[in-house]
């Protein structure tokens, strides 16, 4: 018999793998839950005369096995956990019955009280599941229990939730892209990675408004800070990096954007692999693309932009540094994205125009994209140079060339034009 609805129920996690688990009802509760149970490595078997087309997928790919047929009385021989879901009341007492007879821990779809165990509501974060399970049948409320689970599980993920390590774990860094700057902008793992830190090195862009939040005992370097002395500053950061992993302190080198897009993301790889220290890489969202995106830019429209080149501007275009074929730029009718630009643009605008590109060709440039303080001002390639020393354009700034500048709702219009929609 089960026990009093009052008792709390015992949490317990079941290793299934290879176990013969008995699923019965195909719909939609035998859907939702068969994944854990696959996952799980169960051997599962359902018995049913229907399924819905999610869950006859898993039969057809040979995660379960489907006998279409209803429940007789028998088929819960050997099996190690029974979930009971059909819509037939009068067969889920009967399997109950014949489970409780066999000693088989059953989950009851349709009758909580009736059932011998219960599923709790679960989600999983960095190799932790989190189970939450109502302390008794009076009391059960399945939507607060998965209201508490998806607390837990959310604060975790973005790091609201802390929950420090404490096995001793290897040096490692974490090369982590924190987005363009709004701090809603990091990725989940990012935000898990940066709450376990004890060090972070951060660059100047990026969400510098995380940093406020960390707690007091995590150590905070302004990677442009860092003494370089003998060593270039690249060298001073990686060599910053490997010490304080060295020391067994958890690292994150917080960037701005993506770590790999103009931002020397695999120099710091390279120099961590030489030294002998792990360390991943999270990938960011590139101020290349969700800069000019912020400020109401789609960086290719349909009809009108089926490339976009993301080029850096550091050097003038008549430097020997210069890596950038601007000739071939120039040629091409797609978007031009330019990064690190502000100083050079006057140089860059003359050199595409001498190329062929069209000096009345849409130039925006967007300073401190999806922070309080972005702006946009809107230029030609004719124009830009003087538009930018009479409006103050400062980096960081994305610089956006092209039609697509004319697209959309925050497009300037000029007089009898019309915006690209
Ligand atoms: C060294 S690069 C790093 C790019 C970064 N790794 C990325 O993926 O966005 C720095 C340049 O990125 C651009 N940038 C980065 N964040 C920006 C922002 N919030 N607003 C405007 N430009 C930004 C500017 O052109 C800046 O000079």
């Amino acid at each position: 018999m089960p026990s009093p609805a009052s008792d709390p129920a015992y949490p317990v996690g079941l290793r299934l793998t290879g176990r013969r688990v008995v699923v019965l009802g195909g719909g939609q509760v035998a859907q939702r839950r068969l994944p854990a149970l696959i996952a799980a490595g169960a051997d599962v078997q359902l018995i049913s005369p229907s399924a819905t087309p999610s869950v006859e997928a898993m039969a057809d790919t040979g995660e379960i096995t489907w006998h279409r047929r209803r429940y007789e009385d028998g088929d819960l021989a050997d099996a190690w956990y029974v979930l009971v879901a059909t819509q037939n009341r009068d067969a889920n007492t009967r399997a109950s019955a014949e489970a409780e007879t066999r000693r088989v821990w059953c989950v009851r779809s349709d009758d909580a009280d009736a059932a011998t165990a219960w599923t709790p509501a679960t989600g999983h974060s960095a190799g932790v599941t989190v189970a939450v399970l109502t302390t008794d049948a009076q009391g059960r409320d399945p939507r607060h229990t998965a209201a508490i689970r998806d607390a837990v599980v959310e604060g975790l993920r973005d790091g609201t939730l802390v929950a420090r390590h404490h096995r001793a774990r290897a040096a490692s860094v974490a090369l982590v892209g924190g987005g363009p700057g709004d701090p809603d902008l990091i990725t989940v793992r990012g935000r898990r990675l940066l709450a376990e830190a004890d060090v972070v090195i951060a660059d100047r862009l990026g969400p510098r408004d995380l940093l406020a939040e960390l707690p007091p005992h995590v150590e905070v370097i302004d990677a442009a800070k860092i003494p370089y002395g003998r060593f270039m500053a690249q060298e001073a950061i990686n060599q910053a990096l490997i010490d304080h992993a060295r020391a067994g302190r958890t690292v994150v080198r917080l960037k701005g954007g993506d770590p790999f897009v103009f931002g020397r993301g695999m120099e710091e790889a390279e120099a961590l692999v030489e030294a002998g220290i792990p360390y991943t890489v999270v990938p960011g969202i590139s101020s290349s693309i969700s800069v000019p995106g912020a400020a109401g830019i789609p960086v290719t429209h349909r009809g009108v932009a089926h490339e976009f080149t993301v080029v850096s501007g550091h050097v003038a275009p008549d430097d020997e540094r210069s890596l950038v074929d601007w000739a071939a730029l120039a040629a091409l009718r797609g978007t031009l994205v330019v990064l690190m630009g502000v100083d050079k643009i006057g140089r860059i605008a003359q050199t595409l125009i001498a190329h062929g590109r069209a000096a009345d060709t849409p130039v925006a440039l967007v300073q401190e994209g999806t922070t309080a303080a972005q702006r946009r001002v809107d230029a030609t390639l004719a124009t830009v140079a003087e538009t930018v020393v009479r409006e103050g354009v400062r980096p960081p700034a994305v610089i956006v060339i092209g039609e697509v500048v004319r697209v959309g709702p925050d497009a300037p219009v000029a007089p009898g034009q019309h915006p690209v929609t």
